[in-house]
């Protein structure tokens, strides 16, 4: 009977202590939470069971507890601060970086190279002396050498569609765009130029394929072991991504450094700053005011990025104690411990009726010369925010528009039979993508 009742009691203990206690976190602090979020996962269940998107998984978060600041949700188990209000946005960002350095990775760096030790994933110290020495690749003037390599990869893109001589040609963009964008980084920041549009199964886009699709359930059940058994993990010593992808990635560095040692190579790419770094020439950072390559942006490419934000949502990790005083009535003031993340919910702030007035609709007049001054401040991040915000923005609109730029010029964008209407989310990654892909004709333009 007595081992009865203790059998019963170490179970008890067990499910109080690794499910029940773990989803009180926010309760236990006087901090508003779901009342019953989801044993072991929490609130992000719905996503990881692929019954809605990682999109309407913060959208519905953010929009649980109208009227608050911040409040307490459970992601995979582990208890997170979504933040709400742009002014405590604004501390943790910018006015008290210090507290907030980091990116939450659930990946512990010596598990996986690949995804552990890049510039996002990057920690402290490590961070503040990896990003000066990436961040001249990405300055103004640095665009303009970057400019010759993208429009290389622009025309041969749009040429390889002239070709074809047809009037209208189907095609799944997500994919194309995919292929370009990947022989876009391969010439500007690993110095190899490839053709994936010509060679669809060259080892390059192959294997960039493999390191960036976080759909599969492999994958997912990985981020959510990393996240609930990290040590047992890493005794494993189970990586993120196969061992091929990051053998190639991390000999395709090293070969390229050792050729252009040798052969005294120079070209204008990321490979050739790192080697710079490694033999300690920094390259002096631009002043970021000037030019900040957002004065080209217009006003249809600031209200494309508002409505679907690509990057759905930012985090940051709370790595020095920190307190966010009370200042509504039913608040108390909140210490935020070392090592508790806080979600940055950029769609959910994007689309809040408060900043943006029928946030549902596409209307880049909000950002026209008369109306943009009334956006209020830190509520518009489609790039992040403070000192850890995206350092690729230039690059990518630059990107973005020289492809739009040259597509345009020869083709129209046409719906064709296979294009979903309306369009519907993916639930299957946490990448902003389309259920049924993004079926579009290029349909040639009379000239
Ligand atoms: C439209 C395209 C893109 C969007 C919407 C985007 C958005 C973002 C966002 C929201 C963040 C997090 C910022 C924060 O937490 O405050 C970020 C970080 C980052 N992005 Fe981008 N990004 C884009 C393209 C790029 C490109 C093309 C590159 C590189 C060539 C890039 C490199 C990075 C890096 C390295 C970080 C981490 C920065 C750090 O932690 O210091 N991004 N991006």
């Amino acid at each position: 009977m007595i081992q009865w009742f203790l059998g019963v009691a170490a179970l008890a203990a067990i499910i109080y202590y690794f499910c029940i206690k773990p989803i009180s976190y926010w309760r236990e602090r006087g901090v508003k939470q779901n009342d019953r979020p989801t044993w072991l996962l929490g609130d992000d269940w719905k996503f990881i069971i692929r019954k809605e998107s990682f999109f309407e998984f913060t959208v519905r978060c953010y929009n649980q507890f109208q009227g608050t600041r911040y409040y307490g949700i459970y992601e995979s188990g582990q208890p997170t601060l979504l933040i709400k209000d742009p002014e405590i946005l604004r501390k943790i960002t910018v006015k008290d970086f210090d507290h907030f350095t980091n990116h939450r990775n659930f990946i512990p760096e010596e598990a996986d190279p690949l995804f552990g030790k890049n510039l996002f994933f990057s920690k402290g110290e490590k961070w503040r002396e990896m990003r000066p020495i990436l961040s001249p690749a990405f300055t103004s003037s640095k665009m303009r050498t970057t400019f010759v390599l993208i429009s290389k990869c622009t025309k041969e893109f749009v040429n390889h569609f002239l070709k074809k001589n047809q009037k209208c040609i189907e095609m799944e963009m997500k994919d194309t765009f995919t292929r370009f964008t990947n022989d876009v980084i391969a010439t500007s920041a690993f110095g190899v130029e490839v053709d994936s549009l010509k060679e669809p199964d060259n080892e390059f886009y192959l294997m960039g394929k493999e390191a960036t699709d976080l759909g599969g359930f492999g994958i997912m059940f990985k981020f959510i072991a990393y996240s609930l058994v990290p040590e047992l993990m890493k005794f494993l010593r189970i990586t993120l991504l196969k061992q091929a992808v990051i053998k190639f990635f991390c000999d395709l560095v090293d070969n390229t450094m050792q050729v252009r040692e040798k052969n005294n190579i120079i070209r204008p790419d990321m490979i050739h700053l790192l080697m710079e770094a490694k033999k300690g020439v920094h390259h002096k950072e631009e002043n970021s005011d000037v030019n900040t390559g957002f004065t080209t942006v217009k006003e249809a490419d600031l209200e494309s990025l508002r409505k679907w934000p690509s990057t759905v949502s930012t985090d940051r990790v709370c790595t020095k104690p920190y307190t966010i005083e009370a200042m509504n009535a039913d608040e108390k003031p909140l210490h935020i411990e070392k090592g508790i993340s806080l979600m940055i919910p950029i769609v959910g702030i994007h689309r809040d009726p408060k900043y943006y007035p029928d946030p549902e609709r596409f209307d880049p007049e909000r950002f026209n010369d008369e109306n943009k001054g009334k956006i209020d401040p830190f509520t518009y991040m489609p790039f992040g925010l403070g000192p850890r915000n995206c350092i690729g923005s230039r690059f990518a609109l630059l990107e973005t528009k020289l492809l739009f730029f040259h597509l345009l010029s020869h083709f129209e964008l046409v719906p064709v039979e296979k294009t979903q209407v309306p369009l519907k989310l993916s639930r299957k990654t946490f990448n902003l993508t389309a259920e049924k892909g993004f079926w579009l004709g290029l349909k040639r333009l009379e000239k």
